[in-house]
């Protein structure tokens, strides 16, 4: 049998699949890795100086105009077939629980119910003061985003203190809510896959291996090898896009 058919016998089988993503789930969606050489964000820029509320504290303007941008090219992108896939498996298998490292959209405009976003998002910017929500319709109202364009925040109506973007930084705790639905959804899993991640970045990167410590299978969706491979009992080797569509057709045999 083919990994393929194997991965799609399992996910037949299962009752509870945890669905682990990261952002190559949203590359084909033209939304850049972090990691990937010269296309990785991380590669192009030095996220000591743009993801660290250091850096906020610093340069607020760089750092907001930075989030302006990269919230504007999401909202230019579509979610992928991989995407509509993963909305389509809720469908298909007893229990599901997204858990996305991503801090798009991308998941929710596929048709999945309630991603976990373990990483916040680009949509829900707060007071970096008091923590108050602020109306992301708001945030997006001056000036036009483009690469490289310093913006300065808004203020807090209440506090006056700026707005940040509503992502976890460098240094900062997860949101506790969603790191414990994660967590125990990663235990009480009977198959887990992990889709486009490099797999090293924590605590993000425990669920995988949580899965595979309470006995769940683990199948991995990536075209490159990650820091997962050895917690995984399938590797499928190829892009989101293409794999995951393929996995459900062969699954339930739909065109
Ligand atoms: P990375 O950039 O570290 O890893 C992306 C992974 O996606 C790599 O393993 C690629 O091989 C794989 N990949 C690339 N194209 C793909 C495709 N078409 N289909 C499937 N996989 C593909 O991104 P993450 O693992 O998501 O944190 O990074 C984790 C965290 O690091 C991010 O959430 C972000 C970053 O700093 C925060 O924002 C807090």
């Amino acid at each position: 049998m083919d990994e393929t058919m194997r991965a799609a016998a399992m996910l037949r089988e299962a009752r509870h699949v945890v669905v682990f993503t990261g952002a190559g789930m949203s590359a084909e969606s033209g939304v850049p890795t972090f990691r990937d050489d010269l296309t990785g964000l991380w590669s192009r820029y030095d996220a000591q100086r743009l993801a660290t509320p250091e850096a906020f504290r610093d340069d607020p303007d760089l750092v907001w105009g930075w989030y302006r941008w990269r919230a504007a090219r999401v909202r230019a992108a579509r979610p992928n077939p991989g995407h509509v896939a993963v909305a389509a498996l809720e469908t298909r298998v007893p229990t599901l629980t997204l858990i996305t490292q991503n801090v798009d959209d991308l998941h929710e405009r596929a048709g999945s119910s309630c991603p976990i976003h373990l990483h916040g998002s680009l949509f829900a910017p707060r007071c970096a003061g008091c923590a108050r929500p602020f109306p992301a319709e708001l945030a997006t109202a001056d000036v036009e985003p483009a690469e490289g364009r310093r913006i300065a925040p808004p203020r807090c109506a209440i506090c006056a203190d700026a707005i940040r973007p509503g992502v976890v930084w460098f240094g900062e705790l997860l949101p506790e809510d969603a790191l414990a639905a994660a967590y125990d959804a990663a235990t009480a899993c009977d198959l887990a896959l992990t889709i486009g991640t490099s797999g090293v970045v924590y605590p993000a990167a425990e669920i995988p291996r949580i899965a595979a410590r309470s006995g769940a299978p683990v199948i991995q969706i990536n075209p490159e090898r990650s820091a997962l491979d050895a917690s995984c009992d399938l590797n499928l080797r190829g892009g989101a896009a293409t794999l995951l569509p393929a996995l459900l057709r062969t699954a339930w045999h739909t065109p």
